[in-house]
């Protein structure tokens, strides 16, 4: 497999043609951004963190029956992915009020929600990826009202299945981001990454923040909680 024209750079990823044009060859980098690149880092071993930790839930979520574009790791910092039409929206669910949410509402961070918040946001670097809302997506022909309710429905699914998932390895998921694309044929399935860059992860027992609001709020020890994410993610789990 051999990597073609870069078809898009991201802050923290390469999308690169393959050998088959159904396919594409992700590249992880080891550069950090934050308020959309008004604030930059990079440190050694980040895009292989977020590779392995991204390739070792995809298939647990093709498994639990959320169709991906994930196909197989191909290096450190390389996934082989089928090749999608990025559906311009981030879709952010909630568990716990934090972030952005907390803010604007006037939370304390770590409020409880007693159902999870799903939310759309367009994704545009110029713009800072503003809130909208399911009819501006429609509007705008970003989706169709049958893709966005596709859409909700895997996302809400990936959240069923990743949130007891990290609560068994001792992690509270508290908000993640994902990205959805669509397939030559119109199949709406998931892309991009899951990782401590789109995640708010947080220590079940101490609360302590194990994601990207470390490198966000300079709060130390970013490297180091990345690691552990991924060793919790990747260690076996008793009983
Ligand atoms: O900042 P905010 O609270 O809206 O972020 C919600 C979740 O979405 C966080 O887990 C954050 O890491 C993720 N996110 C992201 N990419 C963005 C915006 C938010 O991965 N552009």
């Amino acid at each position: 497999i051999h990597r073609g024209e870069l078809k898009y750079e991201g802050k923290a990823k390469r999308v690169y043609a393959s050998s088959n044009p159904a396919e594409y060859i992700v590249e992880y980098k080891d550069e950090a951004t934050a308020f959309n690149a008004q604030k930059r880092g990079e440190w050694a071993g980040k895009g292989a963190t977020n590779n392995a930790i991204t390739a070792h839930l995809y298939p647990k979520l093709e498994a639990a029956g959320i169709p991906t574009h994930f196909i197989e790791k191909l290096s450190d910092t390389e996934q082989r992915v089928k090749a999608v039409t990025i559906i311009p929206v981030e879709v952010i669910v909630r568990n716990v009020a934090a972030g952005s949410f907390a803010k604007k509402l006037g939370l304390e961070e770590g409020t409880a929600l007693s159902r999870p918040v799903v939310e759309y946001c367009y994704k545009s670097d110029a713009l800072g990826d503003p809130l909208v809302n399911t009819d501006t997506a429609i509007a705008l022909d970003w989706a169709t009202e049958t893709e966005l309710t596709r859409v909700r429905e895997l996302a809400l699914n990936v959240r069923d299945f990743l949130t007891p998932f990290f609560l068994e390895r001792g992690v509270k998921l508290i908000d993640f981001k994902l990205e959805f694309g669509k397939l030559p044929d119109g199949t709406v399935i998931l892309a991009d990454e899951i990782s401590p860059d789109t995640c708010r992860f947080w220590d079940a027992e101490t609360g302590e923040k194990m994601d990207k609001d470390r490198f966000r709020r300079d709060l130390g020890g970013v490297e180091d909680a990345y690691a552990e994410m991924l060793r919790r993610v990747t260690a076996p789990v008793d009983g």
